[in-house]
């Protein structure tokens, strides 16, 4: 039978991505082009820049993704894009783009939520199997859930302010480690004393599995103003303490949420983290903890799919192609478009 290939294109946020997945589980060629460069001077994403820019370089990284991978449009069997949640210019380029490939072309065309896109990637990596319990942390959201099968997912718990990426990217920009704020906090807290601070643990201790970050980051902001001079330990040790207060809130809401999971599903076993906030290690190092604890069977993908990619589109995609889940034409671009509400 004719191998099964499906192109997935990302351009939500600061990233132009496009990859090939086919049902094998067989990345064919993946390209992400990250636009740091242009956002850098800015300490943060400008939605309009971001646009402009995946406009420019959509096509011309699709073309040599096709030749990297030494396939044509006509081997393809259909076209997956992320239609949302995410910075609208740039999810536009994105679903004018599918469309006309898919048009052109004769092929089906579907629509990915973005955070569908994290929250299946772990099955391309990884055995999962539905239902399962998921973090799902990037720059945009902070989120619990149970994921029951493609396009089903139940909603735990999410953040009350800003999302745990959000907080990094605060947090490094105040304290000027650099954009993007995640791997640079990450980086900076290695050679940092996670116990010099003590910042606070907000939910800690509550019912429930909701998240909150902006309590942490206003912690951080004055912990910054009270030091005359902040010399680059002390930028370390607030890295390692902010880090580590980001974390024991994980753990705590996580812990509720593997008792909800339990009473609902007491014979599921697997337990994931995706988006780009899951990149980072002493995240993923308290996970599997917890789980081994637990007796759940820990998945994260690896960390080049953490952050925004084309492979978890496409395959997201063919999660959908496989169950005859396709859109129509019609499909317009989603600023916001809650998981839980996908069916
Ligand atoms: O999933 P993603 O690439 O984009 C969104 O969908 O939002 O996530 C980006 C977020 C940013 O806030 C970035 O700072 C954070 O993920 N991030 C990290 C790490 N790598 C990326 N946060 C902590 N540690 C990291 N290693
Ligand atoms: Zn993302």
């Amino acid at each position: 039978m004719r191998e099964k290939i499906i192109l997935g294109i990302e351009s939500s946020c600061d990233e132009t991505a496009c990859a090939l997945v086919n049902e094998k589980k067989e990345i064919l060629a993946s390209i992400v082009w990250s636009q740091y460069d242009e956002h850098r001077r800015f300490g943060g994403v400008v939605p309009e820049i971001a646009a402009r820019a995946h406009l420019e370089k959509c096509d011309l990284l699709i073309n040599e993704l096709m030749k990297k991978a030494n396939k044509k449009f006509e081997d393809l069997s259909a076209v997956a894009v992320a239609g949302g949640p995410g910075l609208i210019g740039g999810v536009l380029v994105g679903v004018m783009t599918a469309k006309t490939i898919a048009l052109a072309h004769n092929l089906p065309f579907i629509a990915v939520n973005h955070l569908e896109g994290h929250s299946l990637t772990a099955r391309l990596s990884h055995p999962v199997e539905f239902p399962y319990l998921l973090l799902l942390t990037s720059g945009g959201h902070c989120q619990v859930l149970i994921v029951e099968d493609v396009g089903k997912y139940k909603k735990l718990g999410g953040t009350i302010d800003d999302s745990a990426g959000e907080a990094f990217d605060k947090v490094a920009k105040m304290l000027g480690v650099g954009y993007p704020g995640g791997p640079n906090v990450e980086k900076a807290a290695k050679d940092g004393d996670e116990k010099r601070f003590k910042f606070p643990v907000p939910m800690k201790g509550r019912e429930g599995c909701d998240f909150s970050f902006s309590g942490l980051k206003t912690a951080v902001r004055v912990a910054i103003e009270k030091l005359d001079t902040i010399t680059e330990q002390d930028k370390k040790d607030i890295c390692a303490s902010f880090q580590k207060a980001v974390v024991a809130q994980m753990q705590d809401r996580l812990t509720n949420a593997i008792r909800v999971f339990k009473e609902n599903y007491p014979n599921a076993k697997d337990m994931v983290v995706a988006g780009g906030v899951a990149a980072n290690m002493s995240v993923r190092n308290m996970l599997q903890t917890l789980a081994d604890k637990n007796d759940l069977k820990f998945s994260a993908p690896p960390i080049g799919l953490c952050t925004d990619n084309g492979v978890m589109i496409a395959w997201a995609g063919m999660e959908r192609f496989l169950k005859g889940k396709f859109d129509s034409f019609d499909f317009k671009a989603r600023p916001r478009w809650p998981l839980d509400t996908l069916e």
